[in-house]
C-alpha cells in the first residue's frame, strides 16, 4: 500500500497545508473497504450509464468510463493495483486510477452523485449478495440436520428440562427442534432483505442533485427493488445493516446453543455423539484428550457477533442527519460478522454431516431418570383419576423406585399396585421408551410417525423457496 501524503486528493482545492500524516492513517478506510471494489464498480457503471441515457454524459464518454473501469476491476482481480492511504478510500482510490488510465473523461463519473450516496449503495450490493450467500449456506446445514434425522426417527433419548431427565424423545424430533430455529433464521435474513435492497445512489451528499439524473433506471439496472424515498434517509440509514447484524446474532444464539448441546452430548459422561476427529483436536499435555473445539470455537464466536450488533446501535445512536463520518465504522464489524458468521454456517454443516450417534447409549440414558413416570400418570388419568391425584401416586412409585435403584419398568406389577389398585398389567405397555414416544402422537409431538411427517414437510417448506 502507497502511504506517501498526497497533495492531490480530489477535495484538495479548498485546503492551504497538507493533511497531518497521522490523521490521513487515522481516517483513511481503504484498508478495509477495499473488499467493496466490484461492488464500487458496478454502481459506477450503473451510474455513467445511467448519465449517458439522461443525455448527462456522451454515449463515448460512458462507454470511455465503463472500459476503464472494467480494466481497473481486472487489475485488481489479479492483485495488480496498487492502493494508496492518501486517497483515503476505495471509491477515491477507483476514481483516481481511471482517471490516470482515460484521462479527463474520468474526472465525469462523480457527476451527480457523492461518495455518501455511493458508499451506501456499495453497502447495500454487499449485503444482498452475502445475505444470498448466508441462506444458502443455513439451507445446507438444514439438509444436513434433515439427512441426519431421518435416520435418527427411532432413535429415543432423554428429552431434558432444566438438563434433567424429562420425558423420552426421539434424537430425529430433537435434531429437528434445531431444524425450526434455522428456518426462523432463514426467513429473518430473506425479510432484512426486502430492506437492503433499495437504491440510495442519487441521493448524493444528502440533498439530491440538481442534474436530471433516473434513479429508478439505475435502480433496474442494479437489480434494485426501488430507489430511496428521501436523500438525507438515503445516505445516513444504516437500519439494513442493524436488522442484518441482529439476525446475525439470533443465528449465532443458536449455533451457540446447538454447540452447547454438542459438547455435552460428546462428554464421557454423556456418550449420546462422537464428533468426527476431523472437528476435534488433542491436548499438548494429556495424551487422551479429545477437545470438541469447533463447537467451542462457533459458542465463543456468538460472543463477538453480539458485541457487534451492540458497537452498530451506539454507532448510531447519537448521530443527527444526514451522513457523519461515524458511518465509516459500519463496516469492519459488518464484515467480521459475515465472515464469522459464514465459517460457523460452513462448518456446522460438515461437522453434522459427518457426526456418529450412540444410539445404545441415549436409549440406556432414557432409561435412567425415570423418563416415563408421565406416562403413568396420564395411564391413571385414562382409568379416571383426576390428574393431581395421579401425580402424587406416581410420585410414590419413583420415590420407591429410588430406595431400590429400579425404573418404573422394572417395579413388580404387585408394588406398584400399593400405590393404586387402578394399576394393572397393561401399565407395562405404557412405561416402555417405544410406547411412550409412540404415544405423543400428534402435530408437533416425538411419535415417529409425526417425526417422518415433520420431516417430509421440511423438505416442501425447503423447496418452497
Ligand atoms: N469512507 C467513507 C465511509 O465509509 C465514504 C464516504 C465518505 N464521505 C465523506 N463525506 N467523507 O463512510
Amino acid at each position: 500500500m502507497n502511504t506517501e501524503t498526497s497533495s492531490d486528493k480530489p477535495w484538495a482545492g479548498r485546503f492551504n497545508e497538507p493533511t497531518d500524516a497521522f490523521v490521513e492513517a487515522f481516517t483513511a478506510s481503504v484498508g478495509f473497504d477495499r473488499r467493496l471494489y466490484r461492488y464500487d464498480i458496478e454502481g459506477s457503471i450503473a451510474h455513467a450509464t445511467m448519465l449517458a441515457r439522461q443525455s448527462i454524459l456522451t454515449a463515448a464518454e460512458r462507454d470511455v468510463i465503463v472500459n476503464g473501469l472494467t480494466r481497473v476491476r481486472e487489475r485488481i482481480d489479479a492483485g495488480e493495483f496498487e492502493w494508496s492511504i492518501p486517497l483515503e478510500d476505495v471509491h477515491m482510490n477507483i476514481e483516481a486510477a481511471l482517471t490516470r488510465d482515460i484521462g479527463d473523461t474520468g474526472k465525469k463519473l462523480h457527476t451527480g452523485r457523492s461518495r455518501n450516496d455511493q458508499v451506501a449503495t456499495d453497502i447495500r450490493l454487499y449485503l444482498r449478495a452475502e445475505i444470498n450467500a448466508i441462506r444458502v449456506e443455513i439451507g445446507r446445514l438444514q439438509r444436513a440436520i434433515l439427512d441426519r434425522a431421518e435416520r435418527e426417527v427411532e432413535s429415543v433419548m432423554p428429552g431434558f428440562t432444566h438438563l434433567q431427565v424429562a420425558q423420552p424423545i426421539t434424537f430425529g424430533h430433537h435434531l429437528m427442534a434445531w431444524f425450526e430455529m434455522l428456518q426462523r433464521d432463514r426467513e429473518r435474513f430473506a425479510d432484512c432483505r426486502r430492506r437492503v435492497d433499495i437504491l440510495p445512489l442519487g441521493a448524493a451528499a444528502l440533498a439530491g442533485t440538481t442534474y436530471p439524473i433516473d434513479p429508478r433506471y439505475t435502480a433496474e439496472l442494479l437489480g434494485f427493488a426501488h430507489p430511496a424515498e428521501n436523500s438525507l434517509d438515503a445516505v445516513s440509514d444504516r437500519d439494513f445493516i442493524l436488522e442484518f447484524s441482529a439476525a446475525a446474532a439470533i443465528l449465532m444464539m443458536h449455533l451457540s446453543r446447538f454447540s452447547e448441546e454438542l459438547i455435552l452430548w460428546s462428554s464421557a459422561r454423556f456418550g449420546f455423539v462422537e464428533l468426527s476427529d476431523a472437528f476435534c483436536t488433542g491436548s499438548s499435555i494429556m495424551p487422551q484428550k479429545k477437545n470438541p473445539d469447533v463447537p467451542e470455537l462457533v459458542r465463543g464466536k456468538a460472543g463477538r457477533i453480539f458485541g457487534h450488533l451492540m458497537g452498530l446501535l451506539t454507532l448510531m445512536k447519537g448521530q443527527p442527519l444526514a451522513y457523519n463520518k461515524d458511518n465509516q465504522e459500519d463496516k469492519e464489524p459488518l464484515f467480521d460478522t459475515v465472515d464469522n458468521l459464514k465459517g460457523s454456517l460452513k462448518v456446522f454443516a460438515d461437522m453434522i454431516g459427518a457426526l456418529q450417534c450412540n444410539a445404545e447409549r441415549m436409549r440406556a440414558a432414557a432409561r435412567q431418570g425415570f423418563a416415563t413416570a408421565t406416562d403413568l400418570a396420564d395411564y391413571l388419568v385414562r382409568k379416571g383419576i383426576p390428574f393431581r391425584d395421579a401425580h402424587e401416586i406416581v410420585g410414590q412409585a419413583v420415590a420407591l423406585g429410588i430406595r431400590e435403584g429400579k425404573d418404573l419398568s422394572e417395579l413388580p406389577l404387585e408394588k406398584l399396585r400399593q400405590f393404586s389398585a387402578d394399576i394393572a398389567e397393561d401399565v407395562f405397555a405404557v412405561l416402555t421408551l417405544d410406547g411412550s414416544v409412540a404415544a405423543r402422537d400428534h402435530i408437533g409431538a416425538t411419535a415417529p410417525v409425526r417425526v417422518r411427517a415433520a420431516i417430509a414437510r421440511a423438505r416442501e417448506r425447503m423447496a418452497d423457496d
